[in-house]
């Protein structure tokens, strides 16, 4: 008979002592030669890995040493497999040590599975397999559009990990809190996080991310990046052209227009008239080349989207070649003083730089002669080149 007392104190081992310590005490117990026992380790493995279990025997005596799975039915019977599952392969069995593994680990693997050892009175560990699933990149999901002067509704959602995964909301460095809402589906969680914020036209495209931390991710983060997009009414300003309009210059209007969608059809108009025949519009420009005083009134742009719509106007005023024209108030003396005195020493600057250049490569300098051009037919001549004019008269002017 074998001493039964030693082999109900190794069997009755205090389970809160760690493994360390219980490793120790089962040997301080188990010197007597007759004691024998048998010890588990618990794992944590990634879902798809692969599990190692073990079982650490003492004093082996050449018994029978059995490995069952959480539903307790026999996987090896001393060495021998019992269960037709290949994932589990039998790796070791010394007298000190039997080992199993477990590929493509699944949820539905979890448990305790147990190392047991057949004397007179039996023993048994439990070695607790835990499968830790690691959550995907977040998906977003608009549950509220984001339209100018109100909210937008979003919901950061991770279908799958175990234990479940934290999610949190970023925009520029900050957390913003959202409502945690947490699902268990067999095994494994989904999580969602959903933040509701106020939105103004200058949150169109601000950058949002949805963080996923894991205990299974050591400390990485599993990262969606989230652009918002606000819809809002559009705006619209007809750029004018600098100075009066005479008869023969030509008119270029250009219509800046924003508003998100932004909107595709600009329309033209004149108040209380039809457009002039020669107006030439594409998209956001209108042109009229060679203006004549018919087309004095107040011209259009008009453009809307789903959120509204917006206007400008801009009222032409065509006057004659020679006439003379009151510009706004009169111009303080100081001021003309002022402008008279910065050309002077721009014409210096100039004249400074020119002859710095002529000396320095003789001969092969540009020539400028636009000032012995006749003024007034170069201008005309530009006109009547229509699309060129402005572009003549700019490179004359320079
Ligand atoms: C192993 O896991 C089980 C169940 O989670 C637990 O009760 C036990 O204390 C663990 N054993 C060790 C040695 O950590
Ligand atoms: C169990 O297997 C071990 C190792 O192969 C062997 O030494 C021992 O004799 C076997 N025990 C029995 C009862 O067959
Ligand atoms: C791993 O197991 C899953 C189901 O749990 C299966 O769909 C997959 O094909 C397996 N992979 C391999 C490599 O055996
Ligand atoms: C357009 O015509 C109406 C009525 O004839 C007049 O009251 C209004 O001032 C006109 N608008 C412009 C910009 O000429
Ligand atoms: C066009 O406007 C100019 C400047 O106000 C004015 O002198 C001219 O008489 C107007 N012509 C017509 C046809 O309305």
């Amino acid at each position: 008979m074998r001493p039964v007392r030693s082999s109900v104190l190794c069997r009755l081992l205090p389970t809160p002592f760690s493994p360390a310590l219980r490793s120790l005490v089962l040997v301080l117990l188990c010197l007597t030669p007759r004691c024998q026992a048998v010890q588990a380790e618990n794992v944590t493995v990634l879902e798809g890995g692969t599990a190692q279990i073990s079982c650490r025997l003492q004093n082996y005596d050449g018994s029978i040493v059995v490995i069952q799975n959480p539903r307790r039915q026999t996987l090896f019977f001393n060495g021998t497999r019992a269960l037709k599952d290949d994932r589990f392969q039998m790796v070791l069995f010394t007298p000190r040590l039997v080992r199993i593994t477990l590929t493509n680990v699944s949820v539905s693997d979890e448990g305790g599975y147990f190392c047991q050892l057949y004397t007179d009175a039996t023993h048994h560990q439990v070695a607790t397999l835990s499968v830790s699933v690691p959550p995907e990149t977040p998906t977003v999901e608009v549950k509220q559009e984001a339209v100018e002067g109100g909210e937008v509704e979003l919901s950061c959602m991770s279908p799958r990990s175990k234990p479940a995964a934290t999610l949190r909301w970023m925009r520029n460095g900050r957390a913003i809190p959202g409502v945690v809402s947490q699902q268990d589906n067999a095994k494994t969680f989904s999580v969602s996080s959903t933040i509701r914020i106020p939105v103004e036209r200058k949150d169109n495209g601000a950058a949002l991310s949805c963080e996923a931390s894991h205990p299974a991710l050591s400390g990485q983060k599993r990262i969606r990046h989230y652009r918002l997009d606000v819809y809002f009414a559009p705006t619209v300003r007809i750029v004018p052209p600098p100075g009066i309009m005479r008869e023969g210059d030509s008119l270029s209007l250009t219509c800046s227009v924003t508003g998100n969608p932004l909107p595709r059809n600009i329309q033209w108009s004149k108040i209380n008239d039809t457009l002039p025949e020669r107006a030439e519009i594409s998209g956001p420009t209108f042109q009229i080349s060679r203006l004549s005083q018919l087309h004095n009134g107040t011209y259009l742009c008009q453009a809307q989207n789903n959120f509204g719509r917006a206007a400008d106007h801009y009222t032409l005023l065509v006057y004659e070649p020679g006439a003379v024209v009151e510009t706004h108030s009169a111009v303080p003396y100081a001021v003309i003083g002022g402008v008279l005195a910065l050309l002077v020493f721009t014409v210096i600057c100039v004249l400074i730089v020119t002859i710095w250049c002529s000396v320095r490569q003789k001969g092969s300098y540009l020539t400028h002669e636009a000032s012995g051009l006749d003024e007034h037919g170069e201008v005309q001549e530009a006109f009547l080149n229509g699309n060129d004019a402005s572009q003549g008269k700019k490179e004359y002017l320079l």
